[in-house]
């Protein structure tokens, strides 16, 4: 449908930006810091980094939260550290790391930005993986506990808050994301029922949040590709549904709705890999209520009826973006009306407005897009500036379309593209940078962490200032 007029951005639209802590902070031991999976991850894909200093933020966040105020934001989205704030996931709470982010969310208030709490974004402490994680009922009662600390440190502070970062990710591709150690049908027996302990943890700490904070808003973050079918026949469409089903709507439906999509159950059943349920779970999980339903989009995905043999899968290693296919439930296809970034991503601005169009039809809760953004190699400039001129260009055009969703009558809070600065990527290192602002390092060579504005970094202030009036810069 086509509008004549578009409506003008809401006044308190929230334009952020986004990191999590394990990407960007470094001083991975310091100040007391526990190991969490990240930091005890052995295997690299070749040439890339670990994660020991990343963009050395721990130190510098005084400068950083300054530029992220020069530009602008309304919003800066981050995760908390739970090893920093308790080392080994439940035992003694360490006074140190409570003090970095008291430092930091004052430093972001100070600029007049909204801080954006994500609890745990892909950082569980190894000392509760070594216990079997999600799976084991500690961990959720740790993890409440961990939230309820960070209920009343900064409770006063932070009016929005984010329970998991991607729990979609973490199951899907457990084996990158540290979730799990074992293989095949183990595995996702395994992950399936660390999934129902994530709801879990998750539920509990929504009831707590809105128990200790009544002010406070509070919602889920997993990472939504709307899924299309490759063509109109009616078995792709019912591909289509499958994966939309067990990607996508698994996760929403028990955040807002407290329940088991069927289609998505019917799946885990079918594999034998539904998760054990416990007298008393699923009334946790239909108590608890988000206000809003934050989520990450980099692109669509796109499927086919499945053939039932190998010609399902895609070769292509391990990535979350990507359609990877599932024999006899749904074949990976290319979207030939996408073209792709320079990791292979598809880029889908106006699948952004199908997403939010499909999530507000199922939910009617307001939206916040905690991540959206292009990993490219950047290059400086020899005038000192990255000219991320592609970065601009695929930020203005999903920005058009959250301008057209609010037209179809979508509720959005907010803004926050991944990221506002350079940081690690989740598997590609370095190299791969979606920030606002430069980080002077290279894969290996830390050289001197030196930042500076790119040019998308100007181009966003004026969004800002505009409220998303100029996007052509
Ligand atoms: C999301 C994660 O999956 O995508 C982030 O929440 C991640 O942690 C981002 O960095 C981009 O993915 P990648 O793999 O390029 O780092």
């Amino acid at each position: 449908m086509h509008y004549a007029q578009l409506p003008a951005f809401p006044e308190d639209f929230l334009w952020g930006a986004s990191t999590s802590a394990y990407q960007v902070e470094g001083a991975w031991d310091a100040d007391g810091k526990g190991p969490s999976v990240q930091d005890v991850r052995t295997h690299f894909p070749e040439g890339t980094t670990d994660f020991k200093v990343a963009a050395d933020h721990y130190h510098h966040v005084e400068e950083d939260v300054a530029l992220m105020g020069e530009i602008g934001l309304k919003a800066y989205r981050f995760s908390i550290a739970w090893t920093r704030i308790v080392p080994d996931g439940d035992g003694e709470e360490n006074a140190a790391g409570i003090a970095f982010y008291h430092r930091l969310i004052d430093a972001v208030i100070a600029q007049g930005i909204t801080p954006i709490i994500t609890m745990y974004h892909f950082d569980l402490p190894q000392a509760l993986a070594e216990r079997g994680g999600w799976a084991n009922q500690a961990t959720i009662d740790a993890f409440v506990r961990f939230a309820e600390i960070l209920y009343r440190e900064y409770g006063s502070k932070v009016r929005y808050w984010l329970t998991i970062n991607e729990q979609n990710m973490l199951i899907m591709y457990g084996k990158m994301l540290g979730t799990t150690t074992l293989e095949g049908d183990a595995a996702q027996r395994d992950l399936y029922q660390q999934n129902h302990g994530m709801f879990l943890a998750q539920a509990r700490a929504m009831i707590r949040c809105h128990e200790l904070l009544p002010e406070a808003k509070i919602g889920p973050a997993p990472n939504v590709a709307y899924v299309y079918p490759a063509s109109c026949a009616p078995e792709d469409v019912v591909a289509a549904d499958d994966w939309n089903a067990v990607r996508n709507w698994l996760y929403t439906d028990l955040a807002a709705r407290g329940e088991y999509n069927s289609l998505a159950w019917a799946y885990l059943v079918e594999k034998g890999w539904a998760p054990a349920i416990a007298e008393g779970d699923m009334e946790i999980l239909a108590a608890a209520k988000p206000d809003f339903i934050a989520f990450n989009y980099y692109a669509t995905q796109t499927v086919a009826a499945p053939s039932g043999d190998a010609s399902d899968l895609r070769a292509r290693g391990e990535d979350q973006q990507m359609v990877r296919g599932e024999v006899g439930v749904y074949k990976a296809v290319d979207n030939p009306n996408l073209p792709k970034n320079a990791f292979g991503w598809e880029i889908d601005p106006v699948g952004f407005r199908t997403t939010f169009r499909a999530l507000w039809d199922r939910y009617r809760l307001p939206l916040l897009v905690t991540e959206n953004g292009l990993g490219a190699f950047d290059e400086l400039g020899e005038d000192g500036m990255v000219h991320d001129d592609y970065r601009i260009d695929y930020l203005q055009r999903h920005i058009e379309q959250i301008r057209l969703a609010l037209a179809d009558g979508v509720d959005v809070l907010g803004y926050c593209p991944w990221s506002a600065i350079d940081l690690i990527s989740t598997h590609q290192g370095f190299s791969k940078r979606y920030g606002f602002i430069h980080v002077d390092r290279d894969e290996f060579d830390l050289k001197d962490l030196a930042r500076s504005r790119k040019k998308s970094s100007y181009w966003y202030q004026e969004v800002i200032e505009s409220r998303g009036a100029r996007l052509d810069g």
